[in-house]
């Protein structure tokens, strides 16, 4: 078996075991259970982002950039200690929160990753520095180390300003912007160049370098959306959060029209099912970018803040829907993922009626909707089906094609 695809399933068991906890978090609302419920999500989220999304991108970058280059023995002990970090995270989390010893596994992970980047720019070839999707997946690892300010900068802030602060609350809304909004998204739309190059859709380079520093520059003045919480945000933050937005967008119409001029030659290269889930992610990245744009004018933005049904809608749009579904689509695209047309369609069915009872949810605060009674029991429910369609993609890659 390739490297990668052990390493998919490994990604893929960490997805599924997010996907429990978070089924587990929403039966709080309906059960009384006896665990705390804050240390339960710290483990989710440092599992998602760290467990799933990173391991799954890493692998994804390593097969397509790294592989042939890089010698296997200091890949694997890499791979490995980072995987001891990841564990170490999941049996100190659920049972401590935040304290010294899940901090120390955080940072540990936070050490290999700036491994990986070293050995990402040491062991790419000239020739794969030229190309169009290494330049994008460059910047995504930039933006990787760039968030990780801030939670280093969290023991400062701490026993300055105090865990009660707007500082220490921005620095992990920092580390998370740069996260999911720089190197996630970055690193997805760099695969995405990859996927085209295999094509040879290359951008014309002209094209290329506006789309490039429009998507770059937005990524960077949209983290004031991250500051728009505050009660004493000005108006400066919302126009700066705005422009940024509307900067991401023109980049995404000049690659969406470059996308529709070469349709056929997409269309001819790839499978129903793959062309589908392209087209599946472009509206998702496309209702981000737009969520991104209204929620920045200051009205949306002080609604969207203050209801976690919004924020919690917007962001597992984002993980669930674009990240996801791009992970899944990429996996399978370079043959280390299979999965069927059936499970795909439970998996967005499940993120769909999630996503609706949510923003349903969140809409009640100011729109004249009815109050569904169960309803959190729904969620659950719903909850439970994209578990279950998680769980059968994970089982299946163990199992001999018939
Ligand atoms: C079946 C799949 C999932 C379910 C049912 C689920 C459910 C939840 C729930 C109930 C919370 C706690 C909300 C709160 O009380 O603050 C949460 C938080 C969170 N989830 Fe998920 N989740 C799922 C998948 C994911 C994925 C795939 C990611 C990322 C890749 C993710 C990232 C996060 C993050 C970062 C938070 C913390 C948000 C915050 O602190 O504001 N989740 N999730």
């Amino acid at each position: 078996m390739k490297l990668a695809q052990k390493h998919t399933k490994i990604a893929l068991g960490y997805f599924l075991l997010i996907a429990l906890l978070g089924v587990f978090l929403r039966m709080f609302a309906v059960f009384e259970i006896p665990v705390n419920y804050k240390f339960l999500v710290h483990t989710h989220s440092h599992i998602a982002l760290m467990g799933w999304v990173y391991t799954a991108l890493t692998t994804l970058i390593y097969q397509l950039f790294l592989k042939d280059n890089i010698p296997l023995k200091k890949y694997k002990i890499l791979f490995w200690a980072m995987q001891c970090t990841l564990v170490g995270m999941l049996f100190t989390f659920p049972f401590i929160g935040y304290k010294l010893f899940s901090i120390l596994f955080s940072t540990l992970f936070l050490l290999t990753s700036y491994t990986f980047v070293y050995f990402f720019f040491k062991y790419t070839s000239a020739q794969q520095k030229v190309m169009q999707s290494y330049l994008l997946i460059r910047n995504a690892l930039i933006y990787m180390v760039f968030s990780s300010l801030g939670p280093l900068s969290l023991g400062i802030i701490m026993n300055t300003a105090g865990k009660g602060s707007a500082l220490y609350r921005n620095s992990i809304y920092f580390y998370l912007h740069f996260q999911y909004n720089g190197w996630f998204i970055v690193a997805l739309i760099g695969l995405f160049f990859y996927f085209l190059e295999t094509f040879s859709l290359a951008l014309p380079s002209t094209i290329f370098k506006k789309f490039h520093y429009l998507f770059n520059i937005g990524v960077v003045l949209t983290f004031f959306h991250s500051l728009l919480w505050m009660k004493d945000a000005s108006i400066t933050l919302n126009s700066i959060a705005i422009l940024g937005s509307i900067l991401q967008l023109v980049a995404f119409v000049l690659l969406l029209k470059h996308v529709i001029y070469n349709t056929n030659e997409i269309k001819k290269g790839s499978s129903k099912l793959a062309y589908f889930t392209l087209k599946t992610i472009g509206i998702l990245f496309f209702v981000k970018l737009a969520m991104q744009l209204v929620g920045a004018f200051p009205i949306f933005s002080k609604l969207a803040t203050s209801n976690i049904d919004l924020v919690i809608g917007y962001l597992h749009w984002v993980f669930l829907g674009v990240v996801s579904i791009s992970i899944f689509f990429f996996l399978q695209h370079f043959k280390l993922l299979k999965m069927s047309r059936k499970v795909f369609l439970t998996y967005l069915f499940g993120f769909f009626t999630t996503e609706f009872l949510l923003f349903y949810r969140g809409a009640l605060v100011f729109l004249p909707l009815k109050y569904l009674g169960n309803f959190n029991i729904y969620l659950v429910l719903v909850s439970g089906i994209l578990l279950g369609a998680i769980a059968v993609i994970f089982i299946k890659q163990f199992l001999k094609k018939t």
